[in-house]
């Protein structure tokens, strides 16, 4: 039950009737309770475009629209606006008849590319976020109907791969000293730098693992192996979805770079520039107003991010069938998806209406505004991270609840601790910086996994406290305070927020919608008694609350936080 959808529908055709052509209704949830449940904005402008009176063709649409059971009221506001009042029996029969999410109209294939960390250094704070909304992003495109492909583009080749692995020959390193990739590296390039016998095998090993010399090949397939481990701990830590099975790394589309550089050419697309094989698009122009190219190729042969890029865009339609691919990484590389975007239009890698798309997200600072780092400076380890959330988060539950059992106690600490670090992640528009706030994530109170975890477990206490049987509950409820029927209206809202969660890529608007749910939620648990309420009133009540309870479950899994029942 798509509400907005619906009112938008019905409102569009009366706007049309009315004016002989059609106009959006630009129906949006209310901005201020006093104006009803929904307003439509689409008259004022419809009516200035054809010079006509638009509180005239507002009393129009009013008396045109089908909205016979399903508005209570609708009413001209201002210069032209629509307040929408939902009906009560029809809200009660939507709760009654519609499951809290239900398939979007047009399933389609999309590819969800995300994660991403390269496998030659420590998985950062970047590829955290990635992780993080991606995982999200793919959860809630499968729970509207869509077939999603988790891709985890892993960066496992390259010039680096060479030093690394004459390092890892020299030094025996096993997974436990593989464990800090970061200072693998650096003693790794330190070497490379200091010694030129050194280099000189860094580069021969190059060489041999892009010829498939099965010997170079065998060393790097086991340094891969242990490094995905150390990727695949933190996504069980975290929680997400993505399994061995979805990495489909850089070097999986190695076979296939000479046809894309075969296919640029036949397509007439390459250009040589200061040796190297390039795209220019005039649409990409740097500053000094020359055009940008995209290379494909080095002068020594070697291929680039690019390139595989393109191979990767080529897989996903050809293959894969993608209908959408969507990219998940921070916004420093939104040239490259652009020009990679364009230049496999040009070339034909891309499906006839097929979406790509990158979501860029912004970089993640300390509460000093700077990087986020240690405070030695270095990189933050991401297993660490997640020890100190639950640690934290256990010492508030241990000060809030020292009477639970400690075993219980952890349980709920993970839960909370992981669901911090996740929700303030994604409850921020992506777009910007984010700031990693220990302080904020754990409080319980505002926008926070503690405050809707705390919310849900409320509700669950109701049920425990009044010994009611959840499953016993039948019938319609009844909305007669005010408090009941914004409630039951913002229960109904859940689909429409996933489906615009799904459009535009954006987790934080699901966030916000738990947030207004708990609030609304409180608000009614504060007016109107339950569990000493009587008969019909005392079953609708606690309908509400079981719905609530589900609609708050369903949406935290949705962005990949479990719940707990007391805490
Ligand atoms: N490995 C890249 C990085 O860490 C991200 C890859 C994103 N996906 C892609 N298809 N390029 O920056």
């Amino acid at each position: 039950m798509n509400l907005k959808r619906l009112l938008n529908d019905r409102i569009a055709a009366a706007l049309e009737a009315s004016l002989g052509e059609a106009a959006p209704a630009v129906v949006q949830s209310a901005a201020r309770p006093e104006f009803g449940d929904y307003q439509a904005n689409g008259v004022m402008g419809a009516a200035k475009r054809l010079k006509r009176n638009p509180r005239e063709v507002a009393a129009d649409v009013v008396a045109r629209a089908d909205l016979a059971g399903i508005a209570a009221r609708c009413e001209i506001a201002g210069p032209g606006f629509l307040n929408v009042t939902l009906d009560d029996g029809f809200l009660a029969t939507s709760l009654a008849t519609s499951a809290p999410v239900e398939a979007a109209p047009e399933p389609e294939t999309v590819v969800v590319d995300y994660s991403c960390p390269n496998l030659a250094k420590e998985m950062h704070v970047g590829h955290l976020r990635s992780t993080i909304i991606g995982d999200a992003m793919a959860r809630v495109l499968e729970a509207l109907g869509h077939t999603v492909i988790r891709q985890n583009h892993v960066g496992d080749w390259g010039t680096q791969f060479g030093m690394l692995l004459t390092f890892l020959d020299e030094t025996g390193a096993d997974s436990e000293l593989l464990s800090d990739l970061e200072t693998f590296y650096r003693e790794a390039k330190k070497r490379f730098d200091a010694d030129v016998d050194f280099a000189d095998r860094s580069r021969r090993a190059v060489v041999g693992l892009q010829r498939g010399d099965p010997e170079i090949r065998r060393r790097w397939q086991r340094f891969i192996d242990i490094s995905l481990s150390h990727c695949q701990e933190i996504y069980d830590r975290l929680g997400t979805t993505l399994r061995p099975e979805h990495v489909m790394a850089e070097s999986a589309y190695n076979d296939d770079l000479d046809a894309v550089i075969a296919d640029l050419d036949a397509a007439g697309l390459l250009e040589e520039s200061q040796g190297a094989r390039c795209v220019f698009l005039d649409e990409f122009k740097g500053k000094d107003g020359e055009t940008l190219p995209l290379i494909v190729q080095k002068s020594d042969g070697g291929y680039l991010y690019a390139t595989t890029d393109l191979a990767a865009v080529r897989y996903r339609a050809r293959r894969l069938e993608a209908d959408r691919v969507m990219y998940f990484t921070d916004a420093r590389q939104a040239l490259h998806f652009r020009q990679v975007f364009a230049v496999a239009g040009r070339a034909g890698f891309a499906r006839d209406g097929m979406s790509l798309e990158h979501h860029p997200f912004g970089a993640m600072l300390g509460t000093d505004g700077k990087p986020f780092k240690t405070r030695a400076g270095e990189v933050v380890k991401l297993i660490q991270l997640l020890d100190e959330a639950e640690e934290r988060a256990l010492a508030e539950v241990t000060r809030r609840n020292p009477e639970l059992p400690e075993a219980e106690r952890r349980e709920i600490a993970r839960v909370i601790g992981i669901g911090a670090v996740k929700y303030a992640d994604l409850s921020k528009n992506r777009t910007s910086d984010y700031v990693f706030d220990w302080d904020q994530m754990l409080s319980f109170d505002g926008n926070t996994a503690p405050y809707l975890l705390y919310a849900y477990s409320r509700i669950r206490s109701v049920f425990r406290r009044g010994e009611v049987d959840e499953d016993a509950l039948t019938g319609d409820v009844l909305l007669a305070a005010p408090e009941e029927h914004t409630l039951a209206v913002t229960l109904l809202r859940l689909q429409e927020t996933l489906e615009s969660v799904a459009a535009d890529g954006f987790p934080h608007l699901l966030c916000g919608y738990l947030y207004e749910l708990a609030v609304q939620f409180m608000r009614f648990y504060e007016a109107c008694p339950i569990l000493t309420a009587e008969g019909d009133v005392r079953a609708s009540r606690l309908l509400l609350c079981r719905r609530t309870a589900e609609t708050l479950k369903t949406g935290l899994n949705l962005l990949g936080i479990e719940t707990v029942e007391r805490m």
